[in-house]
């Protein structure tokens, strides 16, 4: 036999040399889950490990995550008034653009602050945009969903990641912030969100499940591959900075898609479900959680993700498995 594939797995120091995927905590974005009022901590009972924050609280958590070598978050509030126009979406005191605010503040360039931007935890019936005559009205959405992103990055977010689906946000985000001088804030597009059940423990965590219906009139149908180069490739021309797959476990094919289709930055958003099932499996023991996990985050990375947010990112850190 001439070629023996084993020669090369012979040894730990071996296999090291030959690995094809490396990950490194530069990778990372940890979300964070901001809520209203004082000295909150109040953990999330279908994200163990997650906990709601109120600004004053995030301050210390975050500072953790900065001594353990997180520096980049994500942002969704939760728990502000819900009216039918989201109007408390775009309020310069939202407990986002708060957060955003004291968090800039305190840590400045130390910590890079991504926001979440979408309606579905400010509108009464929980949807991702302006309901009217029972639908989601794209450009009406639009309008709000810019006025977000505006009043995060005036309140200094370093970048805003649409989440809602609609058409043409990109653009109309992108003018929207250029018309305010804050050229310099990035765009991280939800580009390629699918209508997912894997949402589900987030939903419960923002408060943001849609009373009636479901979003498929907005989010991806999972059986389109073709459909998601398209919209990912529009939000590229529309002036994205960073196109993301959401979710990561059961999409590595359209990441790897994507990767190969772009020129960007491609991350995946390793979501709610995935995260609750690792850790429900590994609490019964069902499962060796630590290495399932990492697992996992190598399958990201191998598929062509650079950037991977994950819920997991906390206790990756904190115990050193990078
Ligand atoms: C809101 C939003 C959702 C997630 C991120 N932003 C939920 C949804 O679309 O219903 C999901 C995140 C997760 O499950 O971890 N548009
Ligand atoms: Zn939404």
């Amino acid at each position: 036999m001439l070629i023996r594939p084993r020669r090369l797995r012979k040894s730990p120091i071996l296999r090291e040399l030959v690995a094809e995927t490396r990950l490194s905590k530069d990778m990372f974005i940890y979300p964070y889950f901001v809520v209203p009022g004082k000295n909150v901590i109040k953990g999330i009972e279908a994200m163990p490990g997650v906990s709601h924050f109120s600004v004053d609280t995030l301050i210390k958590d975050v500072e953790k995550s900065l001594k353990i070598g997180i520096n980049k978050v994500l942002l969704f509030g939760v728990g502000e008034e819900k009216t039918d126009d989201a109007s408390s979406s775009y309020d310069k005191h939202s407990v986002v653009a708060n957060a955003v605010r004291e968090l800039k503040k305190e840590f400045s360039d130390e910590l890079y602050v991504v926001t979440d931007v979408c309606t579905c935890a400010y509108t009464t019936h929980g949807h991702c945009g302006i309901v009217q005559h029972g639908y989601v009205q794209n450009d009406q959405t639009v309008d709000v969903l810019a006025r977000m992103a505006l009043a995060h990055a005036e309140a200094g977010a370093d970048m805003v990641s649409p989440s809602d689906m609609m058409d043409g946000r990109i653009l109309g985000i992108r003018e929207k912030l250029d018309k305010n001088n804050l050229e310099n804030t990035a765009i991280m597009s939800y580009s390629i969100k699918f209508a997912s059940a894997y949402y589900g423990p987030f939903r419960e965590a923002a408060d943001s499940a849609p009373g009636k219906g479901d979003r498929k009139a907005y989010q991806m149908d999972f059986r389109n591959p073709r459909e998601a180069m398209r919209e990912s490739r529009l939000d590229e021309q529309e002036g994205a900075d960073i196109l993301m797959v959401k979710p990561a476990l059961a999409y590595l094919d359209v990441i790897k898609g994507l990767r190969e289709s772009t020129n960007l930055p491609v991350a995946c958003y390793n979501v709610s479900g995935e995260y609750s099932m690792v850790k429900a499996a590994g609490a019964k023991g069902w499962i060796d959680e630590q290495k399932v996990i990492m697992e996992n985050m190598y399958a990201f990375n191998r598929a062509g993700a650079s950037i991977i947010i994950t819920y997991h990112a906390r206790e990756i850190m904190e115990k050193g498995w990078i």
